[in-house]
């Protein structure tokens, strides 16, 4: 088994990670905070937590990293800061088949990894990003017609050994497109195995862990045929392969997640992709996966002109979806009474209709319920450490304190989820929007009002720069840059903009609580002192 080197990755020096713990140290040891999970800045999604998997991203001239990946993966065992306020985590690295002795052999599956009892630690500023292992569920209720389109296209594909066109899906982040190609798959790859249908090879590429999009070549070539070749030259080998008859050679399904990622401005990657199936011998089944829904309008005509044949589109789940996702995860966990459940479909289907979202939500809400339990064992003294939380959370008991997830808990644990994003969001911001923030919270509190218009916050905006920071006159932002400044922070949903009424500028609403941007802004001198 290779080893990774000690210490960091070679991780760009120059883009610092602005790194924030989530909940209080759960332990203090020798000079040593220990933490359950942090979140990183301009990934306003989860936080990474204990447990967790991320990716490590490595310098391409790098000798033990992967070629194809660029990544290395570990499961996060510990996360603490240091005297210096330095942080750290430990990791448990995964490994790739292409990094074990064996090399990759045809039994691994496309995203396999082995998990290693090599530890290391790194400084988190060394983390790109939290990654979803293991994230096909047995079952994808609610995506039938989906699955059912999906499996007879590749099917289809795999007994004719070619399909004519390519096939498209197409969705929001977190709709189960990813999930669903899998599950067909995998269902595949089983009747191929019985003796149903022909065996087939497969080939998965993600988009976003190619370097450029002409990687992709590369990345096919050596996938069907274990040779390296540079991207241009791997295009002619392909194209030749793709149109010489070659007997009893076995269908490939080739299937490009995160297609967003191969857009260029010519669009020839994306055209050659989806114009290999109709090659005469090209024995090739393509699915890409995209998460705009608008790629296809956005492409050429004769990029277009390929896709009009098979689309499959992944709707939004809607609010009973996403219940019955999320009871359907959860069965067999007696401990969720279904009313929390409904509440957190309830919130998850007003904002994005994202069901790991709401998964989170459960499993934060899951250890709140287990925490107060603990605490009431452990003695009054626990519910006081829990603030309010401990109260709400005995009030909607009706006394039993046996760990079952309640809808206090499904909102306390909504809120902090929330409540963390938002802040990391606010803390992203350049300092005139975060004045603009302050003064909207200002603003709202003077008139008691629940949304303000753009010019009397534009006012009040001016005021605090001209106080607390010394501009004047010209170097004031006018209300257009206010405008622009809004809209930016709208697309954060920092703040919510109704531009429905009569007048040019939009009214201001805030997208989070008053509190928590008082929280947010908690150690930022200047702007607290704004807000007393
Ligand atoms: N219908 C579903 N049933 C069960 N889990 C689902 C369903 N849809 C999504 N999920 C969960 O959400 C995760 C994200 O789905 P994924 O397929 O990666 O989304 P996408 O590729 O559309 O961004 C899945 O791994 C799964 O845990
Ligand atoms: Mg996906």
């Amino acid at each position: 088994m290779p080893k990774r080197p000690r210490g960091r990755p070679g991780a760009d020096e120059d883009d610092e990670a602005v790194i924030e713990w989530v909940g209080s140290p759960v332990l203090q040891e020798g000079g040593n905070k220990f933490f359950r999970a942090f979140a990183l800045d301009g990934r306003p999604s989860d936080p990474v937590a204990v447990g967790d998997t991320v990716s490590f991203r490595v310098a391409a001239g790098h000798k033990d990293v992967n070629p194809d990946r660029r990544e290395w993966l570990g499961r996060v065992a510990r996360l603490w800061e240091d005297a210096y306020g330095e942080c750290w985590l430990q990791v448990a690295w995964l490994y790739f088949p292409e990094e074990t002795p064996t090399g990759r052999l045809p039994s691994h599956l496309p995203g396999e990894v082995f998990l290693s009892a090599h530890l290391d630690a790194n400084t988190i500023d060394a983390v790109e990003r939290r990654v979803e292992l293991s994230s096909v569920p047995d079952r994808l209720p609610c995506r039938e017609a989906e699955r059912a389109s999906v499996r007879a296209f590749l099917e289809g594909g795999v007994r004719a050994g070619t399909a004519k066109s390519s096939l498209y899906l197409s969705g929001m982040p977190g709709t189960g497109k990813t999930a669903t190609v899998r599950e067909v798959l995998a269902g595949l790859r089983a009747s191929a195995a019985a003796g149903e249908l022909a065996p087939f090879d497969e080939v998965w590429v993600n988009a976003l862990a190619l370097s450029h999009p002409h990687q992709l070549y590369s990345t096919v070539w050596r996938a069907l045929t274990t040779r390296n070749a540079a991207p241009a030259r791997a295009a002619q080998l392909l194209e030749a392969r793709f149109s010489a008859p070659s007997a009893g050679r076995r269908a490939v399904v080739l299937v490009v997640d995160e297609l967003d990622c191969l857009v260029t401005r010519k669009q020839t990657v994306l055209y050659n992709l989806l114009d290999w199936p109709s090659r005469r011998h090209a024995r090739l089944v393509v699915v890409g996966i995209a998460n705009t829904m608008d790629l296809p309008e956005r492409m050429l005509p004769r990029v277009h002109s390929r896709l009009g044949l098979a689309r499959v589109v992944f709707q939004p789940y809607t609010r009973d979806q996403i219940r019955d996702i999320v009871c359907d995860r959860l069965s067999g966990l007696s401990v969720f009474r279904s009313d929390a459940v409904e509440m957190a479909a309830r919130k998850v289907a007003a904002l994005s209709g994202d069901v790991r979202r709401a998964l989170h939500i459960c499993r934060r809400a899951a250890e709140l319920a287990a925490e107060r339990a603990q605490g009431s064992v452990a003695g009054a003294g626990a519910d006081a450490a829990e603030g309010g939380r401990g109260a709400a959370g005995k009030q909607a008991a009706g006394g039993g304190q046996d760990g079952t997830v309640r809808i206090s808990d499904v909102q306390a644990a909504a809120r902090e989820l929330s409540a963390t994003r938002h802040a990391t969001a606010l803390r992203g911001c350049g300092l005139w929007e975060r004045v603009l923030v302050v003064a909207l919270v200002l603003h709202l509190r003077a008139a008691g009002a629940s949304d303000g218009v753009l010019p009397a916050v534009h006012r009040r905006l001016c005021t605090l720069l001209r106080s607390h920071v010394g501009l004047s006159g010209a170097k004031l932002p006018t209300l257009a840059e206010a405008g622009e400044m809004a809209g930016r922070l709208g697309d954060t949903r920092l703040l919510l903009l109704d531009n429905s009424k009569s007048s040019r500028w939009p009214t201001l609403r805030l997208g989070m609580q008053p509190d928590d941007v008082i929280f947010a802004l908690r150690e930022d001198s200047l702007l607290s002192k704004m807000l007393d």
